[in-house]
């Protein structure tokens, strides 16, 4: 009976704030939540939970971020949406769901726009990569910073060694127009399924396959429901980490020192996430081939059939958004 007291009368100083403001006993003055569809293990989480360390660290605790992986939270288009509205304060979002909200974005993940990685950064960490970050107000949401997310490539149930044997299968794709477009160029019937529920999918026969890049090849366990990549690495989707506004408005309340750490923490821990990015695809590279996955690599003629076929997607454009891929291109 005593022990309930003392502990009532201690939730009560806690609730009452009694002793001291939350700055005097040195509370968080901000508790951010920041969704993230990933496992824990995974790079893009492993480079939230870095964020969330270094932004306690450098607002002395004032401001506290919790990170809930796993889609624990809701799935990508959820979040996205929570995010806009400033339900949830941060997130991780693939371009492919983001593109959807704020179109603008969708000629960074065109089909074969980049020559390889090095390409995209340099696109990315460039005026071309700030100028979209900075665009993103009208959205409801702050552009803080780009994550890797490699190359996405095609998985089916059944073996498949090119273009060919695309025709006709059941792909499932993100909740994405452009990459429903771009299934469909190459033969495919496209079916937009989130994330989480692709495995299933996958393992019923719903779909034949999917596509994804290695680390969510092998994280999803998709690997061993749908043994046959095929490595034609057709889209590079870059990701970016996102904050509401609602959220940046709080802070700035708070310091706008504290939103001055928030962006630097938000650009060092994606070069940290991109470091993890690269250990993650070799690793999971391994992993699948261990597995026994029969892993395909396409001839540059074969290469060149799927461009081929996706070159109308780049006829959909206004002259200004041309001359941007051509921009792209050249850079
Ligand atoms: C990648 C990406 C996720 C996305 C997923 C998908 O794994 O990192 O954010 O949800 O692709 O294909 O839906």
């Amino acid at each position: 009976m005593k022990r309930c007291a003392c502990l009532a009368l201690l939730l009560c100083l806690l609730l009452c704030g009694c002793g001291g403001t939350a700055q005097e006993q040195n509370m968080p003055l901000l508790i951010l939540r920041y969704g993230e569809n990933q496992p824990e293990d995974y790079p893009t989480t492993k480079a939230a939970e870095h964020f969330a360390r270094l932004v306690e660290e450098r607002t002395q605790g004032k401001i506290c971020i919790r990170l809930y992986c796993n889609g624990e939270l809701g799935d990508e288009n959820q979040v996205f949406e929570q995010v806009q509205f400033g339900g949830i304060d941060m997130t991780r979002v693939s371009l492919g769901t983001l593109a959807e909200y704020h179109p603008e974005v969708e000629v960074l993940q065109l089909p074969f726009l980049y020559d390889d990685a090095e390409h995209m950064w340099r696109v990315l960490d460039g005026p071309i990569g700030e100028k979209f970050l900075t665009g993103t107000r009208q959205a409801g949401i702050i552009g803080l910073s780009w994550f890797d997310a490699g190359a996405r490539s095609f998985y089916t149930r059944a073996p498949i060694e090119g273009l060919e044997d695309l025709r006709g299968l059941t792909i499932r794709v993100q909740e994405s127009t452009l990459m429903s477009r771009m299934v469909e160029l190459l033969g495919a019937r496209p079916v937009q399924i989130p994330y989480n529920d692709v495995y299933s999918a996958l393992q019923t026969a719903k779909i034949d396959g999917a596509e994804n890049n290695w680390p969510s090849y092998a994280a999803t366990g998709h690997y061993q429901a749908a043994r046959y990549y095929l490595l034609d690495e057709h889209s590079r989707l870059p990701e970016m980490q996102i904050m509401s506004t609602v959220a940046l408005d709080k802070i700035a309340e708070i310091d706008e020192d504290y939103v001055t750490i928030i962006r630097q923490c938000a650009r060092e821990c994606a070069l940290y996430e991109r470091e993890l990015w690269l250990q993650a695809e070799g690793t999971a590279e391994e992993l699948v081939r261990d597995y026994g996955c029969v892993v395909t690599t396409l001839t540059d003629t074969q290469l060149a059939e799927f461009r081929q076929a996706v070159q109308p997607m780049y006829e959909d454009y206004s002259d200004e958004q041309q001359a941007l891929i051509q921009k792209i291109r050249d850079s």
